[in-house]
């Protein structure tokens, strides 16, 4: 009886839909789908699957995605007018890739070639680009697709502003120069899983398919530059990176408070969720950390050889 009764309730990606989705039930959610789409399974073979790209780039597939049938009834547990705030947020955060492309391939190119030619393709000693990296061409689809997706929800186009980018800066010191930028790459990706999965947490049907796409590219790069990162670095780069967590929480804060400081109503129940997103970050890094203990030297060098002298210490 019980059974029959169990097998009727409603479920997507994100495992059960409760009727009522109140912060307790919103976690189950998350850490469902951390086990769904950041199991240690996932992670090494999105991992291991590292050089092959260097020799073969090929782009991770997209299921197709229903675009039509993505409506506002299905956001669910969250004030629409924020999940759609935060959806604006990530088309913004998305551009312009083509940059930050190009800011990696300069970080890169002479630490390690292969990986430069992943994120930054390949360009021609006057500047012109020959090749468009692999990176670039998951990435790229991203803000798009969240510009569509904002589209489908508030029948409006979003007209976002790009980030600025920095460029590549070289010092003196090619190693910290290196170890910055994969830290900062390394935190964008992060961050981006964790955002992804909330609004998946807070998502069912067309909608949340739609997301389970630049989500799973977002987990593929994170394991593919943690992995190699941990390999470069060694542990110093764990240490480092557990330090920018906080940063990027109180980032994300301040930049959603910017966004909708017009709105009280909109700031309070952005607060209420700030737990919500906090507890996200964290998970995806606990799940990483989970992970890293997994990941011995011995297999890291059989897949990237010997690490250079000159980046390690
Ligand atoms: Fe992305
Ligand atoms: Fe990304």
């Amino acid at each position: 009886m019980k059974i029959s009764m169990l097998a009727k309730r409603p479920v997507d990606l994100a495992g059960y839909r409760y009727s009522r989705q109140h912060y307790l039930q919103t976690r189950c959610r998350i850490n469902y789908l951390v086990e769904r789409y950041l199991s240690i399974d996932i992670l090494s073979a999105r991992l291991a699957d590292l050089p092959t790209q260097f020799e073969n780039p090929h782009q991770r597939p997209w299921e197709p995605i229903d675009w039509q049938a993505i409506t506002p009834e299905q956001i669910i547990g969250v004030d629409p007018a924020l999940f759609i705030s935060v959806i604006a947020g990530a088309a913004e955060i998305e551009t312009p890739i083509r940059a930050y492309a190009r800011e990696s391939w300069g970080y890169l190119q002479s630490a390690h070639p292969p990986m430069a030619r992943f994120m930054g393709g390949i360009f021609t000693t006057d500047g012109s680009p020959l090749e468009v990296g692999l990176w670039e061409k998951e990435e790229r689809q991203h803000g798009p697709a969240f510009r569509k997706i904002y589209q489908q929800l508030t029948g409006e186009k979003l007209q976002p502003k790009p980030n600025s980018v920095e460029g590549y800066q070289a010092s003196e010191n090619l190693r910290e120069d290196v170890y910055k930028h994969a830290i900062s790459r390394m935190t964008t990706e992060w961050g981006a899983t964790s955002v992804y999965l909330w609004l998946m947490a807070h998502s069912t049907g067309a909608l949340q398919q739609a997301i389970a796409q630049p989500m799973q590219d977002e987990v593929n790069h994170l394991a593919k530059m943690w992995g190699i990162s941990y390999w470069a670095f060694g542990d110093s780069y764990i240490t480092r990176l557990r330090g920018t967590s906080k940063n990027l929480i109180s980032l994300f804060k301040h930049h959603q408070g910017e966004r909708t400081h017009s709105n009280d109503m909109l700031q309070l129940t952005y607060a209420l969720h700030a737990v919500e997103l906090t507890f996200t970050f964290v998970r995806v890094m606990v799940q990483l950390h989970r992970w890293n203990q997994t990941l011995l030297p011995g297999d890291l060098e059989q897949l990237f050889g010997q690490p250079q002298r000159d980046i390690r210490d």
